[in-house]
């Protein structure tokens, strides 16, 4: 076993910020020192393996996405990046736990396509991972075997309210699966938007000739979005299952979930950057086909309506649990150009894993959020929400040393020549520039990252076995 002893730096928790020094052990954290006040600390600075200096930067836990898509098959063809580069461009990133989706299609054993996503994973991960339960068919099958599941450390289960005839559910199946969930205790995760209404506005625009990727964000209207949240709010109310809205771009949707929050119910919001930074106006309706790279659904929001900033004020009233990025990339070359012509044929998803970190520290350097509010919101409550705490999402003895060393000081510019690691031939924050950088990741106790080097293997990541969220009221 060896250690690494972090020294000088300030660690950052979603409770404070405090001067603290850091002792490894193998691939846990085993103690934090006050700087200075004893022996002990200057001895270990020159005992340990590695002894990293850490003056003048945060240390803080080790960033948690709990939405992401490697290799996924969608919308005809398959998200870009496998495990191997999107966990790789994750610890890039300062992100050291990944939550992906697992996905069953009707017909198939529920049991049969968690075990095809383990062999997936398996061997190519860089960091650590869990896995949601996609449930594209609620039958009695499907949902007998949710508890097999839970037992093997999947405690959530995502269903969608879009996508008729893919993985579309009734509400009847979503009121069944909510009851299962309840009863488990599990957490049931929503796609909510009411796509059966969409595919008919898809399907007026593009017979008026509207086309382009634009028409995309109006034909997914925030009507479609809110009302979907309220009806799955209401049914998870009947039903008294935990309820955690993915990528919620509406702020009309936000409200819903806010006011249920505010009545007492278990609702939880998820946001992603893009909802946060991106507009309808300025990317879906860049020139051309040029909107097609930030295809997604929810859709990116009118920045005119204010969806972006009411999004972060919502992270700041804490009635956004967390952002992650619904890591989904296709690459504009045989993938979203399948679109040309007819945008209901471009492969929904952005890619973002990498950017996370830098993206939500923006945040802080903007005046948006606090410093503990970025920690909470990238690390901390995402690894409560899902049953992964104390292990993950903090920086405490016992804990995993999952730990990233951040530079409040220090410059990132993003782009696909800069520092774009993941598998995309195209950067959705091409041109950004950040008031911060990524210096040194380390996952479970190992450094993969280290001030620009890439040290990291695939087979390092394990998965983790997930308990019942820790994060209901
Ligand atoms: O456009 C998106 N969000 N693609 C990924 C699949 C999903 O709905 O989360
Ligand atoms: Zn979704
Ligand atoms: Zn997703
Ligand atoms: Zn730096």
């Amino acid at each position: 076993m060896s250690t690494t002893f972090i020294h000088g730096g300030t660690v950052v928790s979603s409770t404070g910020a405090q001067d603290l020094d850091v002792l490894v052990d193998g691939e846990a954290i085993v103690a934090l020192l006050a700087p200075g006040s004893t022996a002990l600390g200057a001895d270990l600075a020159a005992t340990a393996d590695t002894a990293i200096d850490a003056t003048g930067r945060y240390v803080i836990p080790g960033g948690v996405d709990a939405h992401t898509h490697m290799e996924m098959p969608f919308g005809g063809t398959q998200a870009s990046d496998t495990f191997e580069t999107g966990t790789r461009a994750a610890a890039w990133g300062g992100t050291t736990t990944v939550i992906d989706f697992a996905i069953q299609n009707p017909g198939m054993r529920l049991q049969d396509t968690l075990a095809t996503w383990h062999e997936k994973a398996a061997g190519n991960c860089a960091i650590d991972y869990g896995f949601h339960q996609i449930m594209g068919g609620v039958d009695a099958e499907s949902l007998r075997a949710m508890g097999e599941l839970v037992s093997e450390g999947v405690t959530s289960f995502k269903l969608f309210m879009a996508y008729p005839g893919v993985f579309y559910s009734t509400d009847g199946q979503i009121l069944r699966a909510m009851q299962s969930a309840a009863e488990l205790g599990a957490v049931m995760m929503m796609h909510a938007e009411n796509g059966i209404a969409i595919d008919v506005l898809v399907e007026q625009a593009l017979a008026r000739g509207d086309t382009s990727p634009y028409f995309h964000g109006t034909s997914r209207a925030w009507q479609m979005e809110e009302e979907a949240t309220h009806r799955a709010i209401m049914l998870a109310h009947l039903t008294g299952a935990p309820l955690y809205v993915v990528h919620v771009s509406a702020k009309q949707a936000l409200e819903q979930i806010a006011t249920a929050r505010g009545n007492g119910q278990n609702v939880f919001a998820e946001t992603c950057p893009q909802y946060l930074y991106l507009s309808l106006e300025e990317q879906l309706g860049a020139p051309g086909f040029d909107g097609a790279k930030w295809v997604c659904s929810t859709p990116l929001r009118p920045r005119a309506e204010g969806h972006q900033d009411e999004l972060w004020r919502y992270i700041r009233t804490g009635d956004v649990t967390a952002v992650a990025t619904d890591h989904c990339p296709f690459c504009m070359k045989d993938q979203k150009d399948m679109g040309v012509g007819d945008f209901s044929k471009i492969p929904n998803g952005i890619g973002s894993v990498e950017h996370r970190i830098d993206l939500m520290f923006q945040g802080v350097q903007d005046g948006r959020i606090s410093l503990e509010r970025w920690v909470d919101i990238c690390s901390t409550t995402p690894a409560r929400m899902f049953g992964m705490y104390p292990r993950k999402g903090i920086i405490s003895p016992g804990a995993d040393a999952d730990i990233v060393i951040y530079d409040p000081n220090g410059h990132t510019s993003i782009g696909v020549q800069k520092t774009h690691h993941m598998n995309m031939d195209y950067s959705a924050y091409e041109g950004f520039e950040i008031d911060g950088h990524v210096d040194t990741v380390i996952s479970r106790g190992r450094i993969v990252i280290d001030d620009g080097a890439y040290r990291g293997t695939a087979g390092h990541g394990a998965f983790v076995r997930r308990g019942l969220s820790q994060n209901l009221m």
